[in-house]
């Protein structure tokens, strides 16, 4: 929805800043180690430990509620865990996560963009909240407008967007910091057929290059695009791997029948 906070780099709730490390050039770009979250009595990311390489496409799937978006928000900086912790781009995420979130981005689920300003503003906004000079900002905002089709948009206010339109500019205004790790939550969610086939081809674009965790409930844009796909259930994980290691370890002839096998409640119990 328009209206919501832009989080800029460096900002956490309470508005915290936590000292900075050298960043590690080297290692996995993201490990977690027992990284727990709660909310109250309810565990939403539970004693979860992996590793995700340097420019490896990572999905994350679940159903609803599984704690997808916790374990991202979290790996951001935007909330801190409970117990355990996890490293990004080799910072901990207890001690520098304000570094880290000058490093990653994020498109979220609940889109933040700022509803009076322009698709070109919100982009210009962001590129410079994370250190680009006004004529950087101003370049990379009509980059990313004809990657993500919005170019005759530019000077609308992003309250007039539809809501397709407006996960593109989130999207958008993701990409446009050149993040080392990107995370994607849900970024296909409401687009339409030609907007999400477009979307899947820039995301391959990024392979190798850019470090991204993708979560979805589409199995198809898991599957053709992730290297490895981590699936959670009640907050913990239920497996971690290829399409075909997921194949494997269920039984299942397909990703749909693997995946439901670790998500139901009953083959779960
Ligand atoms: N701010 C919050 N306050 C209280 N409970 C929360 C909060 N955010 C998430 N939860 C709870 O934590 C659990 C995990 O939620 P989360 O949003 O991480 O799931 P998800 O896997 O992203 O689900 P979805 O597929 O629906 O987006 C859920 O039980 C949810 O109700
Ligand atoms: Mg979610």
């Amino acid at each position: 929805m328009a209206g919501q906070t832009i989080h800029g780099p460096g900002r956490r709730p309470g508005g915290e800043r936590a000292p900075t490390s050298p960043l590690d050039t080297a290692g996995p770009a993201i490990e977690l180690d027992h990284l727990t979250k709660s909310y109250g009595k309810r565990v939403a990311v539970d004693d979860l430990s992996l590793t995700v390489g340097r420019g490896e496409f990572f999905g994350l799937l679940g159903s609803n509620g599984a704690g997808k978006s916790t374990l991202v928000r979290m790996l951001c900086g935007l909330t801190a865990p409970a117990s355990g912790d996890a490293r990004v781009l080799g910072m901990s995420l207890r001690t520098d996560a304000t570094a880290i979130s000058r490093r990653v981005n994020l498109s979220p689920q609940e889109t933040a963009v700022a509803a009076n300003l322009s698709v070109a503003e919100n982009l210009e906004l962001v590129a410079r909240l994370y250190g680009a000079s006004r004529a950087e900002a101003r370049s990379r905002a009509l980059d990313v407008m004809e990657s993500l089709r919005l170019g005759d948009r530019a000077r609308d206010r992003a309250k007039s967007l539809s809501g397709g339109l407006e996960r593109r500019l989130s999207l958008g205004m993701a990409l446009i910091t050149k993040p080392d790790v990107v995370f994607l939550d849900e970024p296909t969610l409401g687009l339409d057929v030609r907007s999400r086939r477009d979307l899947w081809a820039l995301l391959a674009g990024l392979k190798g290059t850019t470090t991204v965790v993708l979560t979805t409930h589409q199995l198809e844009e898991a599957e053709s695009l992730c290297d490895r796909i981590a699936i959670m259930r009640d907050g913990r994980l239920r497996g971690v791997g290829a399409v075909a290691d997921h194949l494997a370890s269920t039984g299942a002839a397909t990703f749909e029948d693997a995946f439901l096998a670790l998500t139901d409640e009953e083959a779960g119990a």
